[in-house]
């Protein structure tokens, strides 16, 4: 049976180019396990954009002379060609400077509103002794009243992952320029969390399955649930939708009150592009057969497992102030927050404010998408925070996807050229065989299974001991030897056909974490067409949605992802290969990194020596 998947991407800020942290949070786990539930035969929608909101764009605008819309067309085109380089298989990846966005997320807040889940508060906002102007709760550092941490932020510590409001912190300091801030009253909306706590329970205690410390670090937000302001004190972002509120230039929605409805604007974005028709998105957002499957970095927990779910049961009337759904009818609620840890260079956390920045461009054009998506498989930081070493990389990219991966092809498909020019038949298969083979054919379920649960560095790990076990007997049958002797003729054939038989099983077991080889090597053993899909840009015109109150965006062009994934012949099963199809020689699948890059690094990101 065909299930309806919902693969829910985090989206980056569209305030600088992404660096190899980021994606290995989001992006590329979200890509591999959307790739297998193709392959598996489930209607995916996986959706994402760039989130342009909020203070960081509006802070380096501002520095460089520009207005934020400037900033975010230029990074929103910046990260596009990134994740398409990545071969990242969004259905849709948009941003959220769309007309359509303003829209879903009003209608959004309205209903929210109607059924009483934002109370008005007044509460502190931070100013700038010396400018008078509101200080964004980014830029304000200092202690976490939480575990002490002294670089947390007014929004979040990033080391216990709480989320705070400036007025939190200890000695609290201005980013920009270091002074102490002033505390004013200031009105804003806050989203009545205690209102929706049983209900967030509820639902939170029927998650069972997610990573331990995901949903540890989620019922523990549940002890202490409070008003949050979803409303700020900034001339850019979405307007409130209220009386009073949305000529207001210098009052916004909160970036991420809107940024999380991103996941339901893209859907409808995708359904009035691409869909059947535009209440398609209903088939994933109104459908209790539906999986709801949300990928992202440690920082991100809290909004996915909290406000998020408080919004679409605000939304639903499902909180103790109960309420009627708006206009989107009633919204599924996240199946899994599949959160990973921090990748880290040397023990700091992989950011561009600290340490050495590896740039997700800069990566692609020297080792190409497979090397990094490989690397973040097998030693990504899934479960624990991991140190990205060059060293590593280079022993990775090596030892096991040259030496163990790239071998296992060329050896097997140049000895079937060289010996056949062909695909040989197989004769006679003896234990060793039918071992090799069953060994191959059972990974199916294994690997399978484990990326359903997304559990990738195990589905990778198992993927690649049928490699190993395929280099093991073309060294046990010594194929060569046979070679020699016409006499050995039937035997070689049905070696080679073995081989290729597992070759082409292990292609396509790692199709989701390597399309673009596994492609490559679906056209090595003489397949036609397209194997695994990658995304396309595509421009595209704004809809002329209607959009209540000042500085909204105007109807534009853009660029977006999208691809052809029903078009791929990529499927989760052993594709018997047929005897007779010609082979030419091989080129190699990964070239080899020279050793020194993991003493030095490369030039663009030299390792620092202290
Ligand atoms: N922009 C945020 C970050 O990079 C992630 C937002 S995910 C969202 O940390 F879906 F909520 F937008
Ligand atoms: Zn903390």
């Amino acid at each position: 049976m065909s299930i309806p998947v919902l693969t829910a991407v985090a989206w980056p800020y569209a305030n600088g180019p992404r660096h190899i942290g980021h994606v290995s949070g989001f992006g590329i786990p979200a890509d591999i396990y959307s790739r297998y539930q193709r392959m598996a035969g489930n209607e995916v929608l996986m959706v994402s954009g760039t989130d342009e909101h909020g203070t960081p764009i509006l802070v380096l605008a501002e520095q460089e002379g520009v207005s934020p819309r400037v900033l975010a067309d230029r990074y929103n085109k910046v990260i596009v060609d990134d994740l398409q380089g990545l071969g990242v298989s969004y259905d849709l990846f948009t941003r959220t400077e769309t007309r359509n966005h303003y829209a879903v997320t009003q209608e959004m807040f309205r209903a929210v509103h109607r059924n009483g889940y934002f109370v008005p508060q007044t509460s502190q906002s931070a100013i700038s002794p010396s400018t008078g102007r509101t200080l964004p709760d980014r830029y304000i550092e200092g202690t976490c009243p939480i575990c002490g941490y002294d670089g947390a932020r007014g929004d979040q510590c990033d080391n216990c992952g709480n989320q705070l409001d400036p007025i939190d912190l200890i000695n609290p300091r201005s980013k920009i320029n270091g002074e102490t801030p002033k505390f004013v009253e200031s009105e804003q909306f806050m989203l009545d969390l205690p209102a929706l706590a049983v209900a967030l329970g509820e639902w939170l205690h029927t998650r069972k399955d997610w990573r331990p410390n995901v949903l540890k670090f989620s019922l523990n937000l549940l002890d202490d649930l409070r008003p949050r302001a979803m409303t700020r004190d900034i001339d850019w972002g979405i307007p409130v939708p209220l009386d009073g509120w949305r000529d207001r230039p210098d009052k916004k929605l909160y970036v991420w009150f809107d940024a999380v409805i991103g996941y339901l604007s893209a859907s409808v974005e995708w359904a009035r592009r691409f869909g059947e028709g535009p209440d398609h998105y209903q088939h994933w957002w109104a459908n209790p057969q539906a999986q709801h499957r949300y990928f992202m970095g440690k920082d991100n927990i809290t909004f996915h497992s909290q406000i998020w779910p408080a919004e679409l049961l605000g939304y639903n009337g499902e909180g103790a102030k109960g309420g009627e759904p708006g206009a989107f009818g009633h919204l599924d609620l996240p199946t899994e927050v599949v959160s990973s840890e921090f990748l880290t260079m040397s023990g700091s956390k992989f950011s561009s404010s600290r340490g050495t920045v590896i740039y997700v461009g800069d990566f692609l054009r020297e080792y190409g998408p497979d090397a990094l998506r490989y690397f973040v498989s097998v030693a990504g930081p899934e479960t624990q925070d991991t140190d990205f070493t060059w060293e590593e990389f280079v022993r990775r990219t090596n030892f096991e996807l040259a030496n163990e991966w790239g071998n296992l092809v060329n050896r097997s498909v140049s000895m079937a050229h060289k010996n056949f020019g062909a695909i040989p038949p197989a004769g006679a298969l003896t234990d060793v065989e039918a071992q090799l083979l069953g060994a191959a054919d059972t990974a199916f379920s294994t690997v399978g299974d484990l990326l359903q649960r997304s559990r990738f560095k195990q589905a990778a790990g198992e993927a690649m001991r049928v490699v190993s076990l395929a280099n093991k007997y073309i060294s046990d049958t010594e194929p060569w030897k046979l070679a020699k002797d016409p006499a050995d003729r039937d035997r070689l054939g049905t070696v080679l056909n073995t081989a290729l038989q597992v070759v082409d099983d292990a292609k396509t077991l790692l199709t989701p974490f390597l399309p673009h080889s596994s492609q490559k090597v679906f056209e090595a053993l003489g397949g036609q067409g397209v194997w695994a899909a990658e995304p396309e840009i595509q421009n595209v015109t704004d809809f002329d949605d209607a959009v209540e109150g000042v500085g909204v965006p105007e109807v534009t062009d853009y660029p977006v992802l999208t691809g052809d994934w029903a078009g791929q012949q990529a499927t989760w099963r052993r594709r018997p290969i047929e005897s007779g199809i010609p082979l030419a020689k091989p080129t190699p699948l990964f070239g080899k990194l020279d050793p020194e890059l993991g003493e030095t690094g490369p030039d663009w990101a030299p390792i620092k020596k202290d």
